[in-house]
């Protein structure tokens, strides 16, 4: 079973890449579920009902958010309701949406997907580790396959999560950084890890932000309003492949779209589809 994550999607220019490489990424990459983190869709922060819709639509499978999660209360209801989008697990059980979630990719085993938040430089959370238990313990016992998105700032912290899981789950793979790390490996227990799987949106810029409006801030401390920028627009992210019978991943590897080959991969939907 091959699994896509693609890391934090920002603004419209985030959007438009995965819409325009995901359908063919699916075909080129025989790809059986893939899971997007979408915390910064909307505008830079946060999600909404339509953007949910679109992204669905262009065949993301599942959407993981992170500490802009409720920046837009219009995504509430979507939370409550739809099975594919989660918040972090380890959130209190009275805010709005599901700490994990169960998949059925098409004539694939079973998928659980959930997503944690860290504790150095986020709101004040519960201990991902715990959460992390709490998690495992309620997923049906058939279901072996297992993704946790762990939203973080700390690559230690990362390292930690996932030596706690290794062999309990099939990925640990971080999101909320914004920058790729070159770590990914399969740990000794068969768990696929990464640091982070790096951000889907404008590369020129820092972290998806207008470079000027950031650097006037930090120069000045005069507020700006941080726009998402617009150059050199990527898709970051991880595919794992994973032994459906196991849960154990076989392989890890980087994924990097630029926009002209997300225009390759928009043909090549297109030539499927014709
Ligand atoms: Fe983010
Ligand atoms: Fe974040």
């Amino acid at each position: 079973m091959r699994i896509l994550l693609i890391g934090d999607i920002v603004g419209k220019p985030g959007r438009q890449i995965v819409l325009r490489a995901v359908p063919g990424l699916r075909i080129a990459e025989r790809l059986d579920l893939v899971v997007a983190n979408a915390e910064n869709a909307a505008g830079g922060s946060g999600l909404t009902p339509e953007i949910f819709q679109e992204l669905i639509a262009g065949g993301v499978d599942c959407i993981t958010m992170g500490d802009h999660i409720y920046r837009r209360r219009e995504i509430y209801s979507v939370l409550e309701r739809d099975p594919r989008i989660v918040r972090p697990a380890n959130y209190p059980p009275t805010a709005p949406g599901r700490a994990f979630t169960v998949l059925s990719p098409a004539g694939q085993a079973p998928v659980a997907v959930f997503s944690l938040l860290g504790r150095v430089f986020m709101p004040p959370v519960d201990c991902p580790l715990h959460a992390a238990e709490q998690v495992l313990a309620q997923l049906p016992p058939d279901v072996r396959v297992v993704l946790l998105d762990f939203h973080a700032e700390a690559t230690s912290d990362k390292q930690i999560m996932g030596r706690y899981l290794d062999g309990r789950v099939s990925a640990v793979l971080g999101t909320h950084t914004h920058v790729a790390t070159a770590d990914e490996q399969i740990l000794p227990g068969g768990t696929a890890f990464q640091c982070d799987v790096g951000m889907t949106g404008p590369h020129l810029s820092i972290i998806g932000r207008r470079i000027d409006r950031v650097l006037e801030t930090a120069r000045t401390f005069r507020p700006t309003h941080f726009e998402v920028a617009t150059e050199d627009c990527r898709l970051h992210g991880t595919i794992v492949e994973i032994d459906p019978e196991t849960g154990r991943a076989r392989a890890i590897r980087r994924l990097m779209v630029t926009q002209p080959e997300a225009e390759q991969f928009a043909a090549l939907a297109r030539g499927q589809a014709g």
